[in-house]
């Protein structure tokens, strides 16, 4: 085993002063000479037809400038995410209620808002939609394409009629979730400054970086080089800073170039709520059939999301769902079968988990059903069926190495003391307490699906004085990015951890390093500095080398590298005396670097084939105490294991995890975002309830390192992995506690009682 200076330490965040003492510049900070104010003028009802858009009362407001619509645009009217359906702004018809349909400037952000609600819009209404399953049947208003359709998969293998036919158990279920709102505290922000020359400079509060160069320079008709982004410290995203700044983005750029001035757009709550991305909502049918000795033969899924009106980001989360639908196991015949459908409702997109959540809430839940039909306790009977080193997939993908899930299971089974609580759930007054268990699979980084995206560039500089510099093309949202790509570069270049720095991300200093999203930043952006920075260590080193050769140090020693020394036969010299000896022999210190994944083999036609390079894992017990006059559940402590790889910093690990399960918590019992007619109900946070650390339950957390070969220090991926196992846990502890089955999420009060009811 290598011997590690930086990495595996619990190093000091390198984010946290300016974090902890409000320092940090976020994009509403940020102040430019001459800025101006944009404000979005928003579609009042889920699906119109725009007939005409009138600022006559809004150019009373003082200090007013112009009016932005879809015929500002100098570019294509058409956003490039994935496919492009989604104007920049819409020149017809606007398809949910909460899209910006034009924007107002003006001198202040207050101007700009008053005039932004006096601005006129006439329009007509038109037939909406507003469930996703109507949406797919045949006599449903058409909305999108021909079969409002936006995307849909399939994984098939073997005979599963067959197997069903000829299984000893079965089991069936439809479940359903609700959105999730991303709660990051800082809302959608961007600036945009008109360059000399013609340019745009876009200062963006956004994960993903490159993707606001494509949307901007569309929509501006500019060269990419013409178009600087640079990341503003990011006050959280979870998926929700992916997809969407890219508009926001957008439309500050289109104000800026029609005023020739900076324009600042910051959205408010309420606004962001409406109209940037969210959990999808999904529902699912999913069975199982299993033998005699309880080993499951077959699934069958059939899953649905709840895209909303433009496609975005669904065909990525539908494709990650689907290779994930029948859950961690070992089963030969599977028939999946998964759509997102178009509705007239806020277009959802990526949050933590990815798709994944929604069907593994279903699939988990029954698997306890399942083990129950075949009298098994649930851990043993996931135990008989889970996936281990040498076995298949679903998709037929042969697990290699660095899978570590059985032990996970063993381990929150012995931690959480399962073997004695799961037969003996306990009634005390109205209070029931019980214990419920999950297992998952994650595949790292975007998979087959967005095979084209992942690859990850940096740029490592060693300036004289020893200080190094460090760009990167993921960002920091929180996560901790900077924090573990700074030790990644302090290890390999032997540098002290302290004079290491990596930036928020600028466009013009990387390549395009996809987006920053699928836990994919440790591995991609770690190992592009680790390319960069070897050819770097090796000049460091072999200076060193002949820096202690020549203090006499004895040569038939091994030269140690550790801690930012270099030390030899009794003689040392530190990072910084060498570095200054590179330079002074005119070495290279800097360089780029640049990692891209290695090919997948999956084949869209039948689903087969590798859908992801590795995977990391989960397992999750969850104990509650429900409350069986009201049904109000409490999640008492949750015992969580993980094999992500090599942990690069312990604390930030055990960060991610505790935020990660208290988000999965929420999504299970709390959060439930109200849509009436097309009209979202409880837009902000009085209405709309999230877990506080009020809520939060003790954490039991156990990292078993797996270590990944390819992987920068042995790393996989972790940033979404705690929270996609936790709501089936905790919907199969309140089952365990007092026998009610709820299928659809949040768990709330009332449902958990109609079942209690039910008896
Ligand atoms: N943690 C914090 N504090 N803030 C965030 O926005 N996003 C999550 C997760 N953890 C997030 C977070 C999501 S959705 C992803 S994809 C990963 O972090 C991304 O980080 P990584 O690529 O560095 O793993
Ligand atoms: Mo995370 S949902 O992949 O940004």
């Amino acid at each position: 085993m290598e011997k590690l200076s930086y990495v595996g330490k619990s190093l000091p965040r390198k984010d946290a002063e300016i974090k902890a003492t409000g320092a940090a510049q976020y994009a509403a900070d940020r102040e430019f000479s001459g800025m101006l104010h944009a404000a979005a003028v928003r579609s009042p009802r889920p699906r119109i037809k725009i007939l005409s858009i009138s600022d006559a009362k809004a150019r009373k407001v003082p200090g007013y400038v112009t009016l932005v619509t879809h015929k500002d645009i100098k570019g294509v009217n058409k956003w490039p995410v994935v496919m492009q359906d989604y104007p920049f702004l819409p020149e017809g018809e606007a398809r949910f209620a909460g899209e910006t349909v034009a924007l107002v400037v003006a001198g202040t952000a207050r101007a700009a808002r008053k005039a932004a609600s006096l601005v006129e819009i006439k329009y007509r209404e038109l037939p909406s939609v507003d469930d996703p399953l109507k949406a797919l049947e045949k006599g449903a208003v058409k909305i999108y394409g021909k079969d409002n359709v936006i995307s849909s998969f399939v994984i098939k293998k073997g005979s599963v009629d067959g197997a069903f036919a000829k299984a000893a158990f079965t089991v069936e279920g439809e479940f359903s979730t609700n959105y999730q709102v991303h709660a990051y505290l800082e809302t959608q922000g961007s600036i945009a400054v008109p360059e000399a020359g013609g340019g745009m400079t876009v200062h963006s509060s956004t994960q993903c970086p490159f993707y606001v160069l494509d949307a901007v320079a569309a929509a501006l008709g500019l060269p990419y080089h013409k178009v600087k982004v640079l990341q503003t410290v990011t006050g959280g995203g979870f998926g929700g800073k992916e997809d969407v700044p890219a508009l926001v983005a957008s439309h500050a750029a289109l104000c800026a170039a029609k005023t020739g001035r900076p324009v600042k757009l910051i959205y408010g709550r309420k606004e962001d709520f409406q109209s940037m991305s969210k959990r999808h909502p999904g529902w699912a049918r999913v069975a199982y059939a299993a033998d005699r000795n309880g080993k499951i033969t077959a699934c069958r899924v059939k899953y649905v999301l709840d895209g909303g009106a433009y496609s975005t980001l669904s065909p990525i989360v539908l494709w990650r769902g689907t290779v994930h639908a029948a859950g961690p196991y070992k089963i030969p015949n599977v028939d999946i079968e998964t759509f997102a459908a178009a509705t007239n409702k806020v277009p959802a997109g990526a949050f933590r988990g990815f798709g994944q959540p929604q069907i593994c809430f279903a699939q988990e839940s029954l698997i306890d059903e399942l083990a129950g039909k075949a009298g098994l306790d649930p851990v043993q009977f996931r135990l008989k069926n889970l996936l281990n080193p040498g076995d298949r997939t679903v998709t037929s993908q042969r697990l290699k190495s660095s899978c570590g899930l059985s032990e996970l299971v063993q381990a929150v089974r012995k931690r959480s003391g399962w073997d004695k609580k799961a037969g003996s759930p306990r009634v005390r007054g109205d209070i029931a307490s019980g214990i419920g268990f999950s297992a998952a699979y994650y595949g790292v980084g975007l998979g087959a699906k967005g095979r084209y995206l992942d690859r990850a560039g940096a740029y490592v500089n060693v300036y004289k004085d020893s200080s190094v510099n460090v760009n990167v093309g993921n960002a920091e949202m929180g996560q901790g990015a900077l924090t573990v790509l700074a030790q990644i570069a302090a290890e390999t270049l032997n540098a002290p951890y302290e004079s290491v720095r990596v930036e928020e991300v600028d466009s013009s200093k990387v390549p395009d390093s996809g987006p920053t999203v699928a836990s994919r930043t440790t591995l991609m952006s770690g190992n592009a500095i680790i390319e960069a920075a070897t050819p770097i260590r090796e000049r460091v080193f072999r200076t060193a080398y002949s820096m202690l050769t020549g203090m006499g140090a004895d040569a038939s020693e091994k030269m140690i590298a550790a801690g930012g020394v270099f030390s030899m036969g009794g003689k040392s010299v530190p990072f910084k005396a060498v570095v200054a000896e590179c330079w002074s022999r005119r070495l290279k210190m800097a360089e780029q670097g640049w990692y891209a994944a290695p090919r997948t083999t999956f084949r869209m036609r039948d689903g087969q084939g590798d859908a992801y390079v590795i995977y990391s894992y989960s397992a999750d017990a969850a104990e509650v105490e429900v409350d069986l006059k009201t049904g109000v559940t409490r999640v008492k402590k949750i015992w969580a294991a993980y094999d992500v790889g090599k942990i690069v910093n312990p604390r930030l690990a055990l960060g991610q995890a505790q935020g990660g399960i208290l988000q999965g918590m929420s999504w299970a019992l709390y959060e439930n975002l109200v849509y009436k007619n097309g009209i979202m109900v409880n837009p902000n946070f009085t209405d709309y309830v999230i877990a506080t650390t009020a809520d939060k339950p003790e954490y039991d957390i156990t990292f078993i390192e797996k270590p990944y070969a390819e992987g920068p220090y042995r790393a996989k991926g972790m940033g979404e992995v705690p929270l996609i196992g936790v709501a089936p846990a905790v919907a199969n502890a309140i089952k365990n506690a007092c026998g009610a089955r709820v299928k659809s999420v949040p768990l709330l009060p009332e449902k958990v009682w109609k079942e209690l009811k039910k008896g």
